[in-house]
């Protein structure tokens, strides 16, 4: 198959990509977003593109007749689209950002994507569309749009567009929300990340409210499943992408001190936009796409810091 991956130089693309050029053709079109290091996601690409036959081409989805060239040269069976602006707390001062990252160049995707007889349309969402809940594993009919950031709304709006522009064209439509990934060439700004960077720096790692905890998936699980995601059974599929099993704040301090002994933390307060729980319900995707999230957080955290280790100039 001929495959488009947007956002493919950032953390979840890159490995996506990686995996899909065993069987596929892929081309990523990135345009390296200053939210974190351009030359971090060009190392990265670096390792996928050289791997295989893989196109990489810089460009900005905001600009959608760039973006028509691109597709009308590629015709793609299937897209991904992945590129986004991520982060929840940065959407608050930013919110204008997201709606042009986010929603502006999502419709430019989606459209172009049905004028150019693209079969199939993936979208990445996020477990953020829940907006605040705790205490039970999530469905996917839950979501009711009531969220809590601007980054979450964003990926709300993309979800509708999804909706919108498959009932359009009629191409399949599959909507993936991840709940928090990690693992190598993680996001630098996302917990883990930060924590693994701080501790190997000797510097305290900061931990926002009490109580917390997170259905981290580990980047290697989300991968096969955004590939299992090609042979949705379903003409419009919405999947939760999670690890079934959160993880308590504490419980992922102590797995990090075993490694850092000397590890410092920091008590700071909650922060506004953030959700206390996340907790996958993926039973939906182990039905209908045979998804079996395999790695426990224990083996997560040593993958992760291992990588760290060895890569040090890009933690
Ligand atoms: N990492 C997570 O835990 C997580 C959780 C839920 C959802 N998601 C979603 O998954 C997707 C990938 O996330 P990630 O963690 O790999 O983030 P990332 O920031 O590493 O990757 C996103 C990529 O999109 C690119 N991009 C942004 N705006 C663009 C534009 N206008 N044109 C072209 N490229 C553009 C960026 O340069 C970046 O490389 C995003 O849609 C994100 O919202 C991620």
């Amino acid at each position: 198959m001929n495959i488009l991956v947007t956002g493919g130089a950032g953390f979840i693309g890159s490995h996506l990509a990686a995996k899909l050029l065993a069987e596929h053709d892929v081309t990523i079109v990135d345009m390296l977003h200053p939210y974190y290091s351009p030359e971090r996601k060009r190392a990265h690409l670096e390792e996928v593109v050289g791997s295989g036959a893989c196109r990489w081409i810089e460009a900005d989805l905001r600009d959608e007749e760039g973006l028509r060239l691109i597709m009308e040269a590629g015709r793609f069976d299937a897209v991904y689209h992945l590129a986004a602006v991520p982060g929840v707390t940065p959407s608050i001062a930013d919110p204008h950002g997201y709606v042009d990252h986010n929603i502006h160049a999502t419709i430019n995707v989606l459209r172009t994507a049905g004028e150019t007889g693209v079969n199939h349309v993936l979208f990445a969402s996020s477990s953020s569309v829940y907006g605040e809940r705790e205490g039970e594993a999530i469905r996917e009919e839950a979501a009711n749009g009531r969220v809590i950031s601007p980054y979450a709304a964003s990926k709300v709006a993309g979800e509708s567009l999804c909706h919108t522009y498959k009932y359009l064209y009629g191409y399949r439509m599959t909507i993936l929300r991840f709940f928090t990934v990690y693992g190598p060439w993680g996001r630098p700004d996302m917990a883990i990340a930060k924590f693994i960077r701080s501790a190997m720096n000797g510097r305290a790692i900061e931990v926002f409210g009490e109580g917390s905890a997170r259905d981290y998936t580990y980047i290697d699980d989300i991968a096969d499943g955004l590939k299992a995601a090609l042979n949705s059974p379903e003409d419009v599929g919405v999947y939760n992408l999670g690890c079934g099993r959160p993880v308590e704040m504490n419980r992922l301090l102590d797995g990090l001190q075993s490694y850092f002994p000397d590890l410092q933390i920091v008590r700071k307060p909650e922060r506004v936009g953030d959700v206390k729980m996340t907790w996958a319900d993926t039973s939906k995707a182990e039905a209908l796409l045979g998804y079996r999230p395999k790695v426990s957080i224990e083996e997560g955290l040593a993958r992760s810091i291992a990588w760290a280790r060895s890569r040090p100039e890009h933690v």
